[in-house]
């Protein structure tokens, strides 16, 4: 079985996290639940600083891709550990702002800026418009004008690369609705457009080739191939831009079988092919943004529900059916995510029962994972799945009229909830 860094098992048997007993927390604070250990993201944030600290001569920032997982709480933990911010919605924009996170560390991306979200970004005076097209570039600076501002711009490139990894969640290569297409020209067009417009400052180009990769040979790549680009611009405008942002997609464990890279390691082949790559092109040394979200939270976070009822279909499979599914964790059903699920109360016990976990909501493929070891399960028994900590919560739904679980970080041992549990009144809130 895989267990994460901060997940142990007591004398009880019991499942912990950070110190704390899953089983008491699920009694304290009901069912379902995500954990999150806070000691475990601070110490994830760090890696990524030293590292480039360390190999990149502290020449760049880490910026934390809050789709993985958004709430005030992280926004300021996340501002305390003194990374950026990717934002993708003016939702996630204002969260941030209201946990008080500076405006000039956000990054406001998406590929459908709306003219509401752009002009509230402006008012914020965010560090880093990260452009995809040429519509919001003349949105931007037409809105950047009219609010006497200058918009600080990154342009998302298409490198044409491809990471190996879940066909949806690939975003680099030319068949992708984000960003400008380099072989097809549209990217240096677009980089000329930008250096054009009175109200924009163009300040860096971005790419992001895709997400759970376990290879350093993509980053390395794309990190060349944007630096020939910037070459390129300056051979033809005179104009060297000076930031360069590598996205994120770090892979990390859901199960076992996964291998991703230590962080150090991409840091170090990512800064040595930069350094090299600049001086055979003679050009400065950029600015690097990386935007990890996964790598951040992901195995940060558990889930825990209730097993509330068992279905053995005989030759067929057992059914383990929790009071949780695909509304609080829509990865199985959207890309057959595999997790690693264990019984927190018999965490000590061998898992020797095959058992296929589903939701409780009206679905056939609301399921958890299928055919899956746990523990010889029993009704009420409380089920953890592992590795939860990103695109759950984010992603979450309240499909049936499901009321999303709480969110309790832990740190130090000590638990306290940082999203309150949805209730029935909040669900009713907006209906009239
Ligand atoms: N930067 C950009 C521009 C992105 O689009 C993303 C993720 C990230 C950074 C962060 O990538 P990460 O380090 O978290 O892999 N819902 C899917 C993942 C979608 C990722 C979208 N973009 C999932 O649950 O696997």
């Amino acid at each position: 079985m895989y267990v994460s860094d901060s997940l142990k098992i007591n004398e009880k048997g019991h499942l912990t996290i950070c110190g704390c007993d899953t089983v008491e927390l699920a009694e304290q604070f009901g069912t379902p639940l995500y954990v999150m250990d806070e000691n475990q993201i601070r110490s994830n944030c760090r890696r990524y600083q030293s590292s480039f600290d360390k190999h990149y001569k502290g020449r760049g920032m880490t910026v934390y891709a809050s789709k993985a997982f958004n709430c005030k709480e992280i926004c300021r933990i996340i501002n305390e550990e003194g990374l950026g911010l990717d934002v993708a919605s003016g939702g996630e924009l204002y969260t941030a702002v209201q946990a008080g996170f500076p405006a000039n560390r956000i990054h406001f991306h998406g590929n459908n800026k709306t003219e509401q979200e752009i002009r509230l970004a402006l008012e914020y005076e965010i560090g880093h418009f990260i452009a995809d097209n040429l519509t919001e570039l003349q949105t931007i600076d037409r809105l950047a004008k009219e609010a006497g501002k200058n918009a600080h711009v990154t342009l998302r490139i298409k490198p044409g690369i491809d990471a190996h990894t879940h066909s949806f969640i690939q975003t680099g290569q030319i068949d992708s609705k984000f960003g400008f297409a380099l072989e097809t020209g549209e990217a240096m067009k677009a980089i000329k457009a930008a250096l054009e417009y009175q109200n924009i400052d163009l300040k860096g180009l971005h790419c992001h080739i895709g997400s759970q990769i376990f290879e350093s040979s993509p980053f390395v790549l794309a990190a060349e191939v944007m630096l020939q680009l910037i070459a390129d611009v300056k051979r033809e405008t005179g104009v060297e831009i000076e930031e360069l942002n590598l996205g994120g997609g770090f892979g990390i464990h859901y199960t076992s079988e996964d291998a991703p890279l230590p962080y150090d390691q991409y840091m170090e082949l990512v800064s040595a092919a930069v350094f090299q790559k600049c001086e055979e092109l003679e050009l400065k040394v950029p600015f690097i943004f990386i935007e990890p979200g996964r790598s951040i939270v992901g195995e940060t976070g558990i889930t825990l529900y209730e097993i509330g009822a068992i279905k053995q279909i005989p030759n067929i499979r057992t059914y383990v059916s929790v009071n949780g599914g695909m509304a609080d964790n829509p990865r199985y059903i959207l890309y057959q995510s595999e997790y690693t699920a264990l019984i927190a109360n018999k965490a000590n016990q061998p898992a020797d029962t095959q058992v296929t976990i589903a939701g409780k909501c009206c679905e056939s493929g609301d399921l958890i994972q299928e055919n899956t070891m746990i523990q010889n399960p029993q009704i009420g028994d409380v089920l953890a799945v592992l590795s939860t900590g990103a695109y759950n919560y984010s992603m979450a739904s309240n499909y049936n009229r499901n009321p999303r679980p709480a969110v309790v970080m832990v740190k130090d041992g000590t638990p306290r909830v940082v999203v309150r549990r949805e209730s029935y009144e909040d669900l009713i809130r907006n209906d009239l």
